[in-house]
């Protein structure tokens, strides 16, 4: 049994906040962050929490491949802004969507989520044991903004968005993955530390950092056009494709310099790969699958048709994740 995507699906909250918007909150300006990032608008939640943007994708996917909730064997959430730490908010879609009761689980890591839960997927459905999976990316990131801090803020955007997976008879459509943490270097990005709480000592641990999330602006960027390009480079050479035979490269939407870097490093036109933080922001483990249902909207990708894809997710952990995929 082989996994296939059979259809994709996004859903970005309604409230959309340009720059300019920023401006009246913060120290910012407009050109400063389309110079730094691409970015010129976001869109943020105003009531919908991430299992409901994450369930309104679903639901449109599962309508575009005329499949019922009911048929779902299996629901993957990649997300670090959960509604809750329990339920997973996959359990909360399981519910939202009227599916069965399968197996749903969160899975966190950062910006690359998405890919890390699509190889997960992957596996679980070449198993033989689910036909159909749900695999989706849903954040709210605007929950662990600090809206006073202007490095950071500018930064990121809500929304969700994923494929949905179905085991057929047919060849391999999952090429090569390449999948890498690095936990030495996970206090460069940081959200929301939980610390001990023992009701008999007067003390916590000893790191004492924000709700909120922080981040090395420098060092992740460095990261990223380093490790990046080389996971790419290694990913090609598993699954014995030319860089150039990709058609697409959807890679996680951080920063456009950054993709702008990694398309250098690699020699590649920048017509290979697809943008849109313009729009949206960082929506970490979003990003890819709202971009990849958009370019599968345009019509500039047909699932089924043979043509090649990368996806790369890269951040928070540090994690980095790339999967070559024929459609
Ligand atoms: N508006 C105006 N000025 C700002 C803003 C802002 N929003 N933010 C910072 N500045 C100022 C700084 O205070 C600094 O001023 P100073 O020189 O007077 O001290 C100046 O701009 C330059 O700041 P830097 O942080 O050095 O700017 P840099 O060129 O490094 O760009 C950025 C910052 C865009 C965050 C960059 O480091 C980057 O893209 N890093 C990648 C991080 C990222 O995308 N993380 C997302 C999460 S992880 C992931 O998804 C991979």
């Amino acid at each position: 049994m082989e996994a296939k995507i059979i259809s994709t699906g996004s859903y970005l909250p309604s409230t959309r906040v340009p720059n300019q918007q920023l401006e009246t909150l913060m120290d910012t300006n407009d050109e400063w962050i389309k110079s730094r990032t691409g970015i010129e608008a976001r869109h943020l939640s105003e009531t919908e929490n991430t299992s409901v943007l994450c369930g309104k994708a679903a639901i449109k996917m599962l309508d575009k491949a005329n499949v019922s909730a009911l048929e779902v064997d299996l629901i993957i959430v990649a997300t670090m802004t959960p509604d809750y730490q329990t339920p997973s908010t996959a359990c909360l879609v399981q519910e939202y969507i009227g599916a069965r009761q399968v197996m749903a689980f969160d899975i966190n890591a950062a910006c690359s989520g998405f890919v890390y839960a699509l190889s997960i997927a992957e596996k679980m459905v070449q198993s033989g044991n689910f036909r159909y999976a749900l695999v989706l990316g849903g954040e709210v990131m605007s929950k662990v903004i600090d809206w006073e801090d202007r490095s950071t803020a500018v930064l990121f955007g809500d929304g969700a968005g994923g494929v949905l997976l179905k085991g057929v008879n047919e060849k391999k459509s999952f090429l090569a993955e390449d999948i890498h943490a690095d936990g030495s270097r996970g206090l460069s990005l940081t959200a929301r530390h939980l610390t001990t709480q023992d009701p008999f000592s007067k003390t916590t641990d000893e790191i004492q950092q924000s709700d909120y999330l922080k981040m090395d602006g420098r060092a992740i960027f460095d990261f990223s056009i380093r490790n990046v390009p080389a996971s790419i480079r290694q990913l090609a050479e598993i699954g014995e494709t030319q860089l150039a035979e990709v058609d697409y490269y959807l890679l996680h939407q951080a920063n456009y310099r950054i993709v702008e870097a990694i398309a250098k490093k690699l020699k590649l036109p920048m017509s290979k790969f697809k943008t849109n933080m313009q729009r949206y922001g960082n929506t970490s483990a979003a990003s890819i699958p709202i971009l990849l249902d958009e370019v599968v909207s345009a019509g500039e990708l047909k699932l089924g048709s043979g043509q090649k894809i990368v996806l790369t997710g890269f951040g928070g952990g540090l994690t980095w994740a790339s999967i070559l995929i024929e459609l």
